[in-house]
Order: C-alpha cells, then structure tokens, then sequence
C-alpha cells in the first residue's frame, strides 16, 4: 500500500518512561516507524491499526525496545583514560586529564578517539549524547565529523580555557572564542542531528571575561551551553576565593544560566543556588559513576526533584568509568545508598535528558510523533523471561540487571545503527 511505504513493523515488548514516577509497560507490543524516521504507532499488538498490519513483521523474541539512551556529560578525549587513579577531582584533572587532552593535539589521535568513541556509544545504546571536546579546534572539527558520520544525534562543543591549566592548553580569551565563533557557524545545526555547546570548562580555568564571552557566542548564535559546576568541596571553596560568590552566582552574573545550558555535578549546592536555577530554568547533568570514581560527594536527588530543576544522566567519561548508561542508571541508586524504584533512572537515563535539552518534543521516549530513535535490549541476557514479569520487573530487569550485552540493536531517526553479531545467553 502507497501510505505505507517506508514504513517498518516491529513485534516486542515496549518499555516507555513517561516521568520520574511512571512509564508503561506492554509485553506484547508492536512498533511501526515511517519513511521520516519517526514513530507512526508505539502501542499494543492487539490494537495495531489496520493499515499496518500488511507490514512484513521483524519480531525480537523475548526482547524489549526503550527510548535511547541520553548521555547528558561525556568528554570524548577522556573516552581511552578511563579510570586512571587521581586521588581527587583538582589532582585527577591536573596530573591524569590534562595531558591526555594535550595529546588532541594530533589530529591522528583525535580521529583515532573520535572514531571508537561514536562507535562505543551506539553499541551501548546511547541515541543523543552531549559531549565536550579538548580546547583544539582541529580536534573539534574532527569530532563533529565523526559525529556526523555516526549517525547519533550530539551536542558538542570545543573547551574553552584560559587560566590555571598547563601552558599547551592555555589559550588567549580572545582565540578561544574567535575560534568557537568559527566552529558554531560551520557545525551548528550543520544536520539535523548536530547542535553546538558553548563549552567554557569550569570556573577555575576560566577568567571571567572569556566565561561571559562565552555567555555572549551562545546567545547571539543560539546554541547550547555545557559546563561543571559544584562537583567537589575543594573546588568551590577555590571559586568562592578567586570569584566571591557562590558559583552558581558567578555564572548568573556571567549570563551562563538558562533554558539551553546543561551543567554537570550540582553535588554541593546551597539553597539559594537551587533556587536560582530553578529561576533561570537551567538544566543540571547528575554524573554518579563520575561521582564515585572520585569521591566527589552525593547528589541531592530530592533537592533536585523538589525544586523542579531539569536533570538527566551523564557517564562523564573519563572520571566516570563507562560509556554504558545502564551502568550509570545503576549507580544513580547507588549514590542515594537507599533503594530506588528503577522508573527514576529509566527517566533520568532518557526523558529526562530529552527534558533537560529542551528536546522532549523529538526524543526520550516512544510516543508516535517522535523521531525512532530507540534500543531494542535482550532479557535473555537477564536470565529473565518476559512472560513472567510485572512492569516493576521489567523495569527493574532493565535498570539493575542488565549489562552492556543486553543490548542487541540500535535505531537512530529510523536507521539501524548497531546490531549485535551475536546472541548470548546466560550471566556475565
Ligand atoms: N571539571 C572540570 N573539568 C572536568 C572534567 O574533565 N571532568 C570532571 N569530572 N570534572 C571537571
Ligand atoms: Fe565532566
């Protein structure tokens, strides 16, 4: 039939986060996607529209489809340092970070990186990620090429440093932001799928001028904007030293808060900075692995919730020490040092990092309307059979016992992107 031409049926279970409380859960579920890459039907199998059911169908025995993974924090030349010891977050990031950044230098090595960093990700069932790069524009550009060619949806940006980091990678106020004007006008919205972020590093590597220049760029050309904030005691007492005030305050007086700016951490936050970025609308990238990993503190989920503040999960490769954002969602609860219900990583890990990028309306779940962007994951693998669990089951299949095997295919605005060679049964 004409209308359905370019259109594809799937027969598998459907898991869909619908916030941090819910989602549902169909067993016996069918997805159809379209010629445009988006979701013509997420629903039963018993309720399939008639015009649909012409469709060849592929079915995924004992397999679930969800919402691709959001990476919400991830430095792409950290992706080959992971979990390199460095005491504490300043150390770690001085002795370990700076130098293997130093080494994007070389295009060779960018390429390199660039190439299995977009790889892994799609394997690990990651569909949109938000990255920083090093402060090289060469190895900036090289990373948007790689992201094109990936297929994933990204939001990147080169670092911007012009203080208190070693001299390879220092860079004039002035340079670093003539050459993030240059990447912005040749990379953002390039594709559909590519987004620029203004990507001032974190307050202790920047001088106040190139913080509010960056502010600037990302306004007047309407991208992103990416940054830390608050992830370790000894850093903030250091901003509140250097800049006398909070660190949240110095980004408001900055212009760096608002509805298209992601910050990462947010571990130590007083009141009043929760308040502030609840008032500016700004977003916040929870990274527990990264938090773990270096012992950085623990992030007041219920704060975060009760203020209203957008959140998604970040791996923060390299202090965190995977790509896998199952594993991230597990020590999302880990963190808390409570039990949680597996709907809030489920949200965080998807919807909430759609939430947070002001992208809801395309992504972070499988509602018709929406691009198909989603990760179909094998519950064999779980040694876990479908017909035998409740929603809470499944969900929780998923969230806590799941590992990277368990993912099987990936599909990116309708294009299959990843298929696992083989599958596995049993324990890992
Ligand atoms: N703060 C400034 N830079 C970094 C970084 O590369 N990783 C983490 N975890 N925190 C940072
Ligand atoms: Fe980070």
């Amino acid at each position: 039939m004409d209308t359905n031409s370019g259109h594809r049926l799937f027969r598998l279970s459907l898991l869909n986060p619908k916030s941090f409380n819910t989602f549902t859960w169909i067993p016996d579920g069918a997805l159809v996607t379209n010629a445009g890459g988006n979701i013509a039907y997420s629903g039963s199998w018993s309720d399939l529209p008639r015009e649909y059911k012409i469709l060849p169908v592929v079915s995924h025995e004992n397999s679930v489809a969800l919402p691709g993974f959001i990476d919400l924090h991830v430095h792409l030349p950290q992706f080959h340092a992971r979990g390199k010891f460095g005491k504490d977050l300043l150390s770690w990031l001085h002795g370990v970070i700076f130098p293997v950044e130093a080494a994007f230098a070389n295009p060779d090595v960018a390429r390199r990186v660039a190439k299995s960093f977009f790889t892994s990700l799609a394997m690990h069932g990651t569909t949109t990620a938000m990255v920083l790069v090093s402060v090289h524009e060469e190895a900036t550009d090289i990373a948007f090429e790689e992201a094109r060619r990936s297929g994933l949806r990204v939001v990147m940006g080169k670092v911007n440093m012009d203080t208190d980091c070693p001299e390879d990678l220092r860079e004039s106020t002035r340079e670093s932001l003539a050459a993030t004007e240059r990447l912005i006008g040749k990379w953002h919205r390039a594709t559909d799928k590519l987004w620029y972020a203004v990507t001032p590093r974190y307050a202790l590597s920047c001088s106040e001028e190139l913080l509010r220049g960056c502010a600037e760029l990302a306004a007047r050309s309407g991208t992103y904007i990416q940054t830390h904030i608050n992830e370790t005691i000894e850093e903030i007492e250091a901003v509140r030293e250097r800049f006398r005030s909070s660190y949240t305050e110095l980004y408001k007086r900055a212009g760096l808060l608002g509805m298209r700016s992601v910050l990462a951490h947010n571990v130590h936050p007083e009141e009043a900075e929760l308040e502030l970025l609840k008032r500016t609308d700004t977003a916040v990238a929870h990274c527990p692995d990264a938090n773990l990993f270096l012992g950085s503190g623990k992030f007041d989920l219920e704060k975060h919730l009760q203020h209203g503040i957008r959140f998604g999960l970040g791996t923060d490769v390299g202090a965190g020490t995977s790509l896998s954002m199952l594993r991230t969602m597990r020590a999302m609860t880990y963190v808390q040092g409570r039990s949680l219900h597996p709907a809030g990583p489920l949200y965080a890990a998807t919807l909430g990092g759609a939430v947070a990028l002001g992208l809801e309306d395309n992504i972070g779940s499988l509602d018709a309307g929406k691009h198909a962007d989603f990760v179909i994951m094998d519950f064999t693998t779980m040694d876990a059979d479908i017909h035998d669990l409740s929603a809470a089951d499944a969900a929780a299949a998923v969230v806590y016992r799941a590992d990277p095997r368990a993912v099987r295919g990936v599909h990116i605005g309708g294009a299959h992107i990843y298929s696992r060679a083989e599958p596995v049964t049993g324990e890992s």
